[in-house]
C-alpha cells in the first residue's frame, strides 16, 4: 500500500513537472554546454517583451534578466579606477550602503606611465576582484580615448596620447578584469576627446587619422583583449551620435573587428529609437526621459529601446532581427559573467589590493628632472618642508563618474610624514596657496575642512619663511578633481597651473635652492619655473595609496621608472589642436569640431617644431640610477616579404642602484608617398637591472609597425622603401637609428 501511494505521488509529481515544462521549460543552465547553444536556447524561449526588457536599464545601473527563466540581471559599476559606491534605484543620491567602500587604484594616466603591461595585468586583476566581490557584472572602464588636447577634463581616465602605448596597456587590464567573470566595458567609443559640448559635439576627422590615432586602442581592446562590452560615448561622429553611428558600431566594431559583446550606451547618450535600434547599439542606460520631456523619474519603460521600440516592432514597422541580435549579446554577457559558476568570488579592500595600488602608483611616477641628485631625499636632511594643497587634499572624491568612496586614503603629507619619521627626518608643512576647498561628489564627502583664511600674500610669505629654515622643500601641487581642472563634464580653461601656483613655486625656489616640485595631475601644464628648480616629479591621482606611493619614490624605496604617456609641451599652442587657436579645431563651431591637425597629436606634432617646444617629451622619465644602451642591431636589413624584424639592444645599469629602464622603438618611414609622422612608437619593453647588470632586449616588429591606413582602399598598407628603426629611452632620446629596407610588395590587409 505504502509503495502504491509512493508511486502515485511520484507520477503526480512527474505530471506536474511535465506541465511546468510544457508551459516554460527552464533554460538549460548546464554550464558545461557551449555558451552559444545556451544563448540560442534562452533566446528561443523569450517573448518580445522579455527581449525588450533585457536591452535597457531598469535602474540607474542595472538591467533585469529574465526572472521567468531564471536568468539573472546585470549590474554595472564605474570604473575605471575603483568600484563606485552604490546609488539609489532611480536617483543619483547615495544608497547609504556600508559595504561599498573600496580601494581606489591610481588613475589610468599613472597606469600608462608605468609602461609596464604587468602593472596593467595587476590593475585589472585587482579592480576586477573588487567588482566581483561587490557583485557587479560590468565594470565601466577602462578608458582609452587619446589625449588630443591637454584641456580635456577626462584625460586622467585615459592612457595618454599614443595609440600604440594605450593599445598595449589596455589588453592586460581587460583580461585581468574578465578573469573574474566581470566584463570590462571599454569607453568612450570613439573620438570622445573633449568635455566642452560633450553631449553633442560632432567630430569631423579624416579616415586615416581615425584609424591610425583614435581607433587602435579600441581595436586592441576588442581583438586582443577580448572585451565583453564597449561603451559608445556621448559625442557625434560625422553627424551621428556614437550610440547611433552605423559606421562606428556596425561597420567597424561588429564588422571589421568581429565584436561579439555588448555595446552599452553611455548614460543618457541615446536620442533616437530607429537609429539606435538598427545601427548597432545593444543596451541603453541612463536616459532620463518619458519620451517627451527630459526629467521624468522611473522612465525606464519609455527608454528609446523600451516601449517605443516594442511599439515599432508590434506595428510591423521594424523587424525582430536586430532585437534578437541585441538580446543574444546581452544573454551572452550574462552567461559570461553572472551565470559563470566557475568564476572566483573576488575580494574587497584586501592587503593585496592596497599593495597593488601602491606599486602601480610608485611605478607610474615620473622623475622629470633631478639636478645634483637632489632626490631621493638624503638621509642627512634634518628638516623637510612640504608645501601645497595637493599634499593634504583627498583626491579620490570628485572628477565625475570615477569618483569613489574609499575605505582609506593616505594623503601625500601623511605618507611622507610616516616614512620621514622612520628615518628621523622632521617634516613641517605650509599651505602655500588655497585652491579648491570643496570635497563632495554625489553625496560622498571627504569630511576635510581645507579652509584657510590667510591672504594669498600671507600664505606665500609663511611658506617662504619656512622654506628658508628647511634643508629641502617639496612642493606638492598641480590640478585637482574640481570643475575646469581634471573633471568630467568640463574642460580646463587654461594650460597654466591654477591658484597662483607658479608664483608660489618661484618664491620657494628663490628661498631654498633645494626645492622639488611634485605635481599631481591628469594632464600636461605650463612650467614657467622649470629652470628655477633642480628637481621635478610628475605624479598622478594615485588613489588610496597616494601618500605611500609618493613617499616610496621621494625617499628612494622605489626607484622611479615611469615615463611620460603624453607630451609636456611648453605652451598650449604647441599642441596642434591649439596651434592656430582655430575655434573650429577646439572647442568647435556650431557643434562641429574638426581635427584638421590629422595625425599630428602629441609628439607626432612637436617632433616637427624647430626649436623643440617641449618641456618633457613623450617617453621621458629619469631614474636614480643611470642606463646605457649598447650597440643596437636588426635581424635583417631588408624585408623582402611579409615577415618580422627583431631589434636587439643590450641595456646596462651603469649606476649604483637597482632600477628599471624602458627601451622604446620608434619607426620612421624615410620616404613615403603620403606624409607620415617623423616617428611612431611601435615596440617597448621595461627591464629591471641590478647595478652593473646588462640585459639584451629583443623586440620584434611585424608589418603593423610599418603600415599606414589607406583611406581610399580602406586597408592597411606598407609602402616599400627605406625605413629607420629608432631605438632609445624617450621619444627625444634616440640612441640608434638603424636602416631597414622594405622590398616586400603588395603588403596590404584589412582590419
Ligand atoms: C560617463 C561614463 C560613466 C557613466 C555612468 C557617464 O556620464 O560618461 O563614463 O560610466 O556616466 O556613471
Amino acid at each position: 500500500m505504502k509503495s502504491a501511494l509512493k508511486a502515485l505521488a511520484l507520477s503526480a509529481a512527474l505530471a506536474a513537472s511535465a506541465a511546468v515544462a510544457n508551459a516554460e521549460t527552464p533554460v538549460y543552465l548546464d554550464d558545461t554546454q557551449d555558451i552559444e547553444a545556451r544563448v540560442q536556447d534562452a533566446l528561443s524561449r523569450m517573448t518580445t517583451s522579455e527581449k525588450i526588457a533585457i536591452i535597457h536599464a531598469q535602474s540607474k545601473f542595472s538591467s533585469p534578466g529574465v526572472q521567468r527563466l531564471g536568468i539573472p540581471g546585470i549590474w554595472c559599476t564605474d570604473g575605471p579606477h575603483g568600484i563606485r559606491p552604490d546609488v539609489l534605484w532611480d536617483e543619483w543620491e547615495q544608497a547609504g550602503a556600508t559595504n561599498d567602500s573600496c580601494v581606489a587604484f591610481p588613475a589610468l594616466t599613472c597606469l600608462a606611465a608605468t609602461w609596464d603591461p604587468q602593472m596593467s595585468a595587476l590593475y585589472g586583476k585587482s579592480i576586477g576582484e573588487e567588482a566581483r566581490y561587490r557583485q557587479k557584472n560590468v565594470l565601466l572602464g577602462p578608458g582609452v580615448n587619446i589625449n588630443r588636447t591637454p584641456l580635456n577634463g577626462r584625460s586622467f581616465e585615459y592612457m595618454g596620447e599614443d595609440p600604440y602605448l594605450s593599445s598595449v596597456m589596455v589588453v592586460p587590464y581587460i583580461q585581468g578584469v574578465q578573469a573574474n567573470g566581470v566584463a570590462a566595458c571599454v569607453k568612450h567609443y570613439a573620438l570622445n576627446n573633449q568635455e566642452v559640448d560633450r553631449d553633442h559635439v560632432n567630430v569631423l576627422v579624416d579616415d586615416r587619422t581615425l584609424h591610425e590615432i583614435y581607433l587602435p586602442a579600441f581595436k586592441a581592446a576588442v581583438k586582443d583583449g577580448g572585451a565583453w562590452a564597449i561603451m559608445p560615448g556621448y559625442n557625434k561622429y560625422n553627424g551621428d551620435h556614437a550610440c547611433e553611428n552605423s559606421v562606428l558600431l556596425l561597420d567597424i566594431l561588429k564588422g571589421d573587428w568581429g565584436f561579439d559583446g555588448v555595446a552599452i550606451s553611455d548614460w543618457g547618450a541615446v536620442h533616437n529609437t530607429e537609429k539606435v535600434a538598427t545601427n548597432g547599439l545593444d543596451m541603453e542606460f541612463g536616459s532620463w526621459t518619458n519620451g517627451l520631456n527630459w526629467g521624468a523619474s522611473n522612465a525606464y519603460d519609455n527608454y528609446y529601446l523600451a516601449k517605443p521600440y516594442q511599439k515599432l516592432i508590434e506595428e510591423g514597422k521594424m523587424d525582430t532581427k536586430d532585437l534578437d541580435d541585441k538580446a543574444a549579446r546581452v544573454l551572452r554577457l550574462i552567461m559570461r559573467t553572472e551565470m559563470n559558476r566557475n568564476r572566483p568570488y573576488g575580494s574587497l579592500n584586501s592587503d593585496e589590493h592596497y599593495a597593488a595600488a601602491r606599486t602601480i602608483g610608485a611605478n607610474g611616477t615620473v622623475l622629470l628632472k633631478n639636478e645634483g641628485n637632489l632626490l631621493p631625499i638624503a638621509p642627512t636632511a634634518k628638516k623637510v618642508l612640504v608645501v601645497g594643497e595637493n599634499a593634504i587634499k583627498m583626491m579620490t572624491v570628485g572628477g565625475g563618474s570615477s569618483s569613489l568612496k574609499v575605505q582609506h586614503e593616505t594623503l601625500p603629507l601623511d605618507g611622507i610624514r610616516k616614512m620621514a619619521a622612520d628615518k628621523g627626518i622632521e617634516i613641517v608643512y605650509e599651505r602655500g596657496y588655497v585652491g579648491d576647498v570643496t570635497g563632495e561628489y554625489n553625496g560622498v564627502t571627504t569630511g576635510q575642512d581645507l579652509n584657510d583664511s590667510r591672504t594669498a600674500e600671507q600664505l606665500i610669505a609663511d611658506a617662504v619663511k619656512a622654506a628658508k629654515d628647511a634643508d629641502m622643500v617639496i612642493f606638492i601641487g598641480g590640478l585637482n578633481k574640481s570643475d575646469h581642472q581634471d573633471a568630467e563634464g568640463t574642460d580646463r580653461l587654461a594650460y597654466e597651473l591654477p591658484y597662483n601656483q607658479n608664483t608660489v613655486i618661484s618664491a620657494l625656489a628663490k628661498a631654498n635652492p633645494n626645492t622639488v616640485v611634485v605635481n599631481l595631475t591628469g594632464n600636461a601644464y605650463a612650467m614657467p619655473w622649470k629652470d628655477e628648480v633642480p628637481a621635478i616629479v610628475q605624479g598622478w591621482y594615485f588613489g588610496s595609496e597616494a601618500g605611500n606611493a609618493l613617499a616610496d619614490v621621494l625617499f628612494g624605496e622605489v626607484n622611479p621608472s615611469g615615463k611620460m604617456p603624453f607630451t609636456m609641451a611648453a605652451a598650449l599652442t604647441d599642441y596642434a589642436a591649439h596651434a592656430t587657436a582655430d575655434p573650429e579645431m577646439y572647442p568647435g563651431v556650431n557643434g562641429d569640431v574638426t581635427y584638421k591637425e590629422g595625425l599630428d597629436v602629441g609628439y607626432r606634432h612637436t617632433d616637427k617644431l624647430k626649436p623643440a617646444r617641449v618641456n618633457y617629451a613623450f617617453g621621458h622619465g629619469l631614474s636614480y640610477t643611470t642606463f646605457e644602451l649598447g650597440q643596437a642591431s636588426l635581424s635583417t636589413k631588408e624585408l623582402t616579404q611579409d615577415g618580422t624584424v627583431t631589434v636587439t639592444v643590450p641595456v646596462t645599469n651603469t649606476g649604483s642602484r637597482e632600477g628599471a629602464e624602458v627601451v622604446q622603438v620608434y619607426v620612421r618611414d624615410v620616404k613615403s608617398t603620403l606624409a607620415r609622422p617623423m616617428k611612431e612608437l611601435k615596440a617597448f619593453q621595461k627591464v629591471t637591472l641590478k647595478p652593473g647588470q646588462t640585459e639584451v632586449v629583443k623586440l620584434t616588429l611585424d608589418k603593423n609597425a610599418f603600415a599606414f591606413y589607406n583611406a581610399d582602399t580602406k586597408q592597411w598598407e606598407v609602402e616599400p622603401g627605406k625605413f629607420e628603426i629608432l631605438v632609445g629611452t624617450a621619444s627625444d632620446n634616440i640612441a640608434a637609428r638603424l636602416p631597414l629596407n622594405i622590398t616586400a610588395k603588395n603588403l596590404a590587409w584589412k582590419d
